[in-house]
């Protein structure tokens, strides 16, 4: 069962959890209350659909994530960023959140 660390860029808050191995990594973030969006984006958001680009991630090892998918391509991300709601989790990570408003 992979373990996720999250850290809230905006609020330095760290969150430790577990989920299911090829978890989506949004829900299982939102699931243990632990922030994925900035700002008003929590509120305005795509619901996890990839077309908004507010759920915005850097995650470390990306090896332990599934490949990049067309909509982190579509919005032209840093090799090093990930849309959270297109991720699937594969081992344990580190998880940088709350990165763009
Ligand atoms: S929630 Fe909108 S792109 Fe991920």
């Amino acid at each position: 069962m992979p373990k996720i660390k999250v850290i809230n860029t905006e609020t330095n808050e760290t969150i430790d959890l577990k989920a299911g191995y090829g978890a989506n990594l949004r829900k299982a973030a939102l699931y243990n209350n632990a922030e994925v969006y900035k700002g008003l984006s929590k509120f305005l958001n795509c619901h996890g659909h990839g077309m908004c680009g507010k759920c915005v991630v850097e995650i470390e090892p990306m090896e332990n994530v599934n490949p990049r998918t067309i909509f982190e391509n579509l919005h032209k991300l840093k090799p090093h960023q990930k849309l959270g709601c297109r991720v699937k989790v594969y081992g344990d990570i580190t998880v940088k959140t709350a990165i763009v408003d």
